[in-house]
């Protein structure tokens, strides 16, 4: 359990994500050869059409999970949809990892979609290794990038590679914690390349041998002014959250990685104690429970299955266990549990605390469940969001509107999209944080479901679910606001607001209610 790291990496589309994390797992040797990959192509083309969606696209749609060795330690890493179409499936990633990597394009800094990464990964104080991408193109100069990481995120930084030189001239980094002159080898291929070269501090002769007098002199001169500036590496702020230490590379290049997976290996967290509404929870407890917090439906045309993925925040798990489903009470016994072993899905027989397990069932696990041998718990902060923008849905085939209600009920169990029935008129309606899932979805009801659909425009601003104290009050303004009101997936009621007045109206008029923007999963 000690030498579990569940992470993510949060990045800005283009930032290199995805060639980060391809050569994290060839480091980890998860994905030795490009043969041995291809080998198995038979099993790597079971993905469902609406993957195939992904692909044309260019975008990553689903998380998944990859689990490697490095050294001692065990990674788990959660892959999270780049786009910010789908940025909900990422925020819920983020609550099942223990740590975060933000990866930056040298040339670029801090762009839109990190930042609001990072602002879920502050919310729960989640240490986080910055990764400066790129460098062998141009890029800025790393004193700006490292002030603009200060200064944008409110973060202590301190560097523990430092580049030398940048883009044509980019030599490689002097990695600042070990010691050592790392060379970079411009190479695309499949080798892990060269450790480095270990020096005896920056005044090592070898330093001078090794590189040109300008680089050398620039080097310590930058790395100087650099440990004035910035404060040490402090492990116990970097836990905190509020330090990160920043590594620059090239992940085309293979560079650079090897010191970012040591650097994860040595300070990142191993599993951290989990918050339930009744406890918190740690990891070493012997009992195991743990919590949904994605639901992904169809991995497999051949089985018409939904996988849950379930973090297990305690205890060691045997396959076959019996686990008590806290929201039904019922018991469910894991005979089939899944471990995520890159791109295969491998059949898992034991797990640890900070490892995720794919369950595989049909609709009875919901994000934000919790499973537990017996005690009551129920895990919190797997948030369900509101929509910002919401459409009706309608079949092509007005035969099919009862079989559609059923389909947008799974829809919305399952976590891809929130899903309403107003009130009067019981029309569906779904709600997305982005255009693009929209698409997707039709896709995914025609492909998977068989039912041609149509989404229309509708002229509605927001969604809010509806709570109040005082079961009388809220009970007096949803039948006084009976037109403009639905009930999600789970049956509970919803404020569909016509525009932002509307919404600023009731809830001056109504100051027991509370409209919230997010609703914990239950
Ligand atoms: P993402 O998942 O964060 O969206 O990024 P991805 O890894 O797909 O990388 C985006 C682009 O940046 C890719 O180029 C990729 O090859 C390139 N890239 C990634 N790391 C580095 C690096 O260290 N140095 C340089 N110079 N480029 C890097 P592309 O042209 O979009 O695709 P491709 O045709 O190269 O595959």
């Amino acid at each position: 359990m000690a030498k579990r790291r569940t992470f993510a990496i949060i990045s800005h589309p283009d930032a290199g994500k995805t060639t980060l994390t391809e050569k994290l797992l060839l480091f980890g040797g998860a994905i030795q050869m490009a043969g041995a990959v291809k080998a198995r192509g038979d099993a790597r083309r079971a993905h469902s059409d609406w993957m195939k969606v992904e692909q044309e696209r260019g975008i990553s749609v689903t998380a998944s999970v990859m689990t490697f060795e490095y050294g001692a330690e065990i990674f788990n890493l959660l892959d999270t949809p780049g786009h910010a179409d789908f940025s909900e499936d990422t925020y819920r990633t983020l609550t099942a990892v223990d740590s975060a990597v933000m990866v930056l394009d040298a040339a670029k800094g801090i762009e839109a979609q990190t930042l609001k990464l990072f602002e879920v990964c502050r919310l729960r104080d989640m240490p986080i290794i910055t990764f400066v991408n790129k460098m062998d193109r141009e890029a800025r100069d790393p004193f700006d990038l490292l002030d603009e990481v200060e200064q944008t995120l409110a973060l202590d930084v301190t560097p523990a590679t430092w580049p030398i030189g940048m883009g044509r001239d980019f030599l490689g980094c002097y990695d600042l914690i070990n010691d050592q002159l790392l060379f970079m080898e411009r190479s695309k291929g499949q080798t892990a390349g060269d450790a480095g070269i270990s020096c005896n501090g920056l005044d090592d002769p070898k330093i001078d041998e090794l590189l040109p007098a300008e680089a050398a002199a620039k080097l310590r001169e930058d790395v100087a002014m650099a440990r004035e500036l910035c404060p040490a590496f402090d492990l116990q702020a970097y836990r905190e959250g509020t330090l990160t230490p920043v590594f620059f590379g090239s992940a085309i290049n293979n560079f650079g990685v090897r010191e970012l997976l040591g650097g994860i290996g040595q300070h990142a967290p191993s599993p951290r104690m989990q918050k339930a509404a009744e406890r918190d929870v740690a990891p070493d407890e012997e009992k195991v429970s743990g919590f949904v917090f994605k639901i992904q439906a169809n991995m497999d045309p051949k089985h018409r299955d939904r996988i849950a993925f379930f973090r297990i925040s305690s205890g060691h798990f045997k396959r076959g266990l019996k686990m008590r489903h806290t929201r039904t009470d019922k018991t469910i016994a894991l005979h089939n549990p899944v471990l995520f072993l890159a791109q295969d899905r491998e059949l898992a027989e034991e797990a640890f605390a900070g490892d995720i397990i794919g369950i595989p069932n049909h609709g009875n696990l919901r994000i934000g469940d919790t499973l537990t041998e017996g005690e009551t718990l129920h895990y919190t902060g797997v948030p369900s969001f509101a929509p910002e923008m919401l459409r009706k849905v309608r079949p092509e085939d007005p035969m099919k509107a009862k079989h559609l209600g059923r389909t947008l009920v799974q829809l919305g169990e399952e976590g891809a999209a929130r899903v309403f029935k107003a009130h009067l008129g019981g029309e569906w309606i779904m709600g997305v944080l982005g255009a693009l899932q929209f698409e997707v979805l039709a896709d995914r009801i025609r492909t998977e479901f068989n039912i041609p659909v149509r989404f229309e425009a509708t002229s509605l601003y927001t969604a809010r679910w509806v709570e109040a104290d005082d079961h009388g009050q809220l009970k007096a303004f949803t039948d006084r606001e009976q037109a403009d009101m639905a009930e999600d997936h789970d049956g509970a009621p919803v404020f569909l607001a016509r525009n932002k007045w509307r919404l600023d109206t009731v809830q001056e008029n109504y100051p027991n209610v509370r409209f919230l923007k997010t609703k914990e999963q239950t």
